[in-house]
């Protein structure tokens, strides 16, 4: 069952957001076929909580906050053993936690924004995933995912850094999440950006197009976890030849 965590080593970033997104997106496309995700709210800051604990969350999304250091694993495992889709939610520092996450993810998603101060605090979490995966033996596999991107243009420093990120070996999401307001909304009202409820045609033009983005996104990450996850060792013997 995979476990997708979301990490930075910085706050802002988008990883409570792009978490939100993707689970009520999961938690859509699986409600008629009884198929739920589970939501682990890691961060002390509990903004996922926050948010899980307003009306309107969709009813297949499971939430396991109180996590700490000292459970993180166990709720991992538990979480696994009820809904096929595990999300886990991390602070934007570098903590026990997080290194007990990432030891268990099946995909580590890096949000960021295209500005080169958040591109090198990516490289820096980078490190520590790769740090995290010599310490257990096994590839986990992570992809930088661009967030807040203007639906207009593409900026020449979001396109500098997609080439830099791509130049070094590392992965980067072909979509990227776009700065929306609904994106914003649900942590005001609770629910998915399906229930927000439009005032008039163009703020439902706008939700249409989140949710679009959302699906995206979601129908990218489904592609990733269906790669092969192979151990390190073979890892080096296929770069090898
Ligand atoms: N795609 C987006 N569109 C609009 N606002 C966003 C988007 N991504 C993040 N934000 C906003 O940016 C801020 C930080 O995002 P958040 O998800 O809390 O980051 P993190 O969890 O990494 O600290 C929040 O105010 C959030 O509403
Ligand atoms: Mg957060």
């Amino acid at each position: 069952m995979p476990v997708i965590v979301f990490a930075s080593s910085k706050g802002g970033a988008g990883k409570t957001t792009a978490c939100t997104i993707l689970a009520c997106e999961i938690a859509k496309q699986g409600k008629d076929k009884n198929i739920g995700v589970s939501v682990i709210d890691a961060d002390p800051e509990r903004n996922l909580s926050a948010w899980a604990k307003m009306e309107g969350r969709p009813e297949n999304i499971r939430l396991f906050d109180d996590v700490t250091e000292n459970n993180i694993l166990d709720v991992i495992e538990e979480a696994q053993r009820q809904t096929p889709f595990v999300l886990v939610d991390l602070e934007g520092v570098a903590s026990n936690t997080v290194t007990f996450a990432l030891s268990q993810a099946s995909l580590v998603i890096i949000p960021c924004q295209a500005s080169q101060m958040d591109a090198n605090k990516a490289v820096k979490v980078i490190k520590m995933i790769k740090n995290s995966s010599r310490m257990i033996g096994r590839e986990i596999p992570f992809a930088v995912l661009f967030n807040r991107l203007s639906a207009a243009i593409i900026t020449k420093t979001g396109r500098h850094l997609a080439e830099e990120f791509e130049g070094s070996g590392i992965d980067v999401f072909k979509c990227s999440l776009i700065e929306r307001e609904s994106f914003k909304s649900i942590f005001s009202f609770g629910g998915s950006i399906y229930t927000l409820g439009a005032k008039n045609k163009r703020e439902q033009e706008s939700i249409d197009k989140a949710g679009d983005n959302a699906k995206l996104f979601t129908e990218e990450v489904k592609r990733r976890l269906k790669q092969d996850i192979k151990p390190i060792e073979e890892t080096r013997r296929t770069a090898n030849g």
